[in-house]
């Protein structure tokens, strides 16, 4: 007998059509809005993630060597590997390019119920947009995805990076110094890091600042708190707002936080999170936000904006909230009765599959009540009886699994009788 290791899951028959349910609502919704499908490797050279990802990242990553001596690590995310590939392949496709991935990936953090080291995300990047409606456009997918699921608690956390980088007069790499204690709330730290940087004045403002949640009206509060600051960021996010009401997305789905920082580096303007309330600690299935990558990557000054959803964690909030759909029930399970009938049964069996019915047959050479106990346990909608006697005569008997009536079908009618709904 062996373990999973640490961190990781089976996904059963049972939850599987749960995964797909939720992915498959996502990818429609994506593709609706233009968006196309990308794949990348699930390995990458290592400096691909420690170029910009920032330490969180780093920390987490599945890094080892391969027998040629390549450094090398599983992707804990798919937001570098896609503006890798836009870097070295995609750059002269008319912009914006707007892609979409689903897949696993890989962090090495401490599991718990809702947080693993083998998880799946639903990702999606514009590439080369303008700013403004690009975050909007991003935004309304990433909500859009929660409703198209038919999740009634969502609630999306919106804040401008921009406008605390602004804030701190400081190198980038001291910067995100402070913006990783702001995320983590770790204030004693950031106090710490502002003496070190001779600033510790800015604790005060600072802490206010992630306090800060709300309506619009948050923002003129935090242009108050932050009067050093720049005030384009919150004029942003102010005609954010009206864009993501034209939408359709409600001001009940999100709310201005200021307080939102994230824990990659790469982000540089509007950011945000999405919560599912009823999850518990780990209740945040989303983020993003508007980055730069692409010039790290050696490529040309671009917008970029993008989000991803955590799969997992999305399909525990529809379970909660009973929003999955039963996966369709097998149509049919056909039990052939005696020898003669065995080669018979598999060209009825056929011709269902082949008219686009889930069909299925004893494989066991169980007896007629064993195989209607069978068909039973795996759901079938109906059970199709085929003795030598009835074959002879070109019909089948039908049951109901549901109510137990059984009726006689000419095979010419076989396809209609169990493929109604
Ligand atoms: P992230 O916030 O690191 O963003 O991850 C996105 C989502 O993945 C989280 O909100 C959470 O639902 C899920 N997630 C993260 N860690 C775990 C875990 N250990 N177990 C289960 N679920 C987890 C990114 O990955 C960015 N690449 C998003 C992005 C795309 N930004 C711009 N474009």
């Amino acid at each position: 007998m062996f373990d999973r290791p640490r961190g990781t899951n089976d996904w059963g028959p049972q939850d599987m059509p749960k995964r797909r349910f939720v992915e498959s609502r996502f990818v429609q919704l994506a593709e609706s809005f233009g968006f196309r499908e990308v794949s990348t490797p699930t390995f990458e050279n290592l400096e691909l993630f420690t170029a910009k990802s920032g330490p969180g990242i780093v920390r987490e990553l599945y890094a080892f060597k391969d027998q040629g001596g390549r450094d090398l690590a599983l992707r804990p995310e798919f937001t570098a590997s896609v503006l890798r590939f836009y870097v070295s392949e995609l750059r002269s496709r008319p912009k914006p390019l707007k892609l979409y991935s689903t897949g696993n990936v890989f962090r090495y953090e401490e599991p718990q119920k809702g947080r693993y080291r083998e998880f799946f995300q639903l990702n999606a990047e514009i590439i080369g947009g303008a700013a403004l409606p690009s975050d909007a456009e991003v935004l309304a997918l990433a909500i859009g995805t929660m409703r198209a699921i038919g999740l009634k608690q969502v609630k999306a956390r919106i804040g401008n990076i921009g406008i605390l980088r602004g804030f701190l007069p400081f190198e980038p790499d001291d910067q995100s110094v402070i913006l990783h204690s702001l995320d983590k709330r770790n204030f004693e730290m950031l106090d710490a890091e502002l003496v070190r940087l001779g600033r510790p004045d800015l604790g005060a403002p600072l802490r206010k600042l992630v306090g800060l949640s709300g309506g619009v009206s948050v923002l003129d509060e935090a242009a108050k708190v932050l009067t050093g600051a720049k005030n384009e960021g919150f004029e942003y996010l102010r005609k954010l707002a009206g864009l993501l009401t034209a939408y359709g997305v409600a001001p009940s789905d999100y709310a201005f936080d200021m307080g939102v920082v994230r824990g990659l580096d790469y982000y540089t303007g509007m950011v945000f999170e999405i919560d599912s309330p009823n999850l518990g600690a780990e209740k945040q299935v989303g983020g993003g936000g508007a980055y730069s990558l692409a010039e790290v990557f050696g490529g040309e000054r671009v917008s970029q904006t993008g989000f991803a959803l955590g799969l997992d964690r999305l399909v525990m909030a529809a379970d909660a909230e009973g929003a999955i759909e039963a996966p369709r029930a097998l149509d049919a399970y056909v039990i052939p009765i005696g020898e003669g009938a065995q080669a018979k049964a598999v060209e009825i069996l056929t011709t269902l599959r082949a008219a686009g019915l889930g069909a299925d047959i004893d494989l066991v050479g169980r007896g007629p009540s064993k195989n209607l106990d069978y068909a039973n346990a795996v759901g079938a909608r109906y059970a199709v009886l085929l003795g030598e006697r009835e074959l002879k005569a070109k019909r089948a008997t039908v049951r109901d699994m549901a109510s137990g009536a059984q009726r006689e079908v000419a095979l010419a009618d076989l396809a209609d009788a169990v493929g109604g709904r």
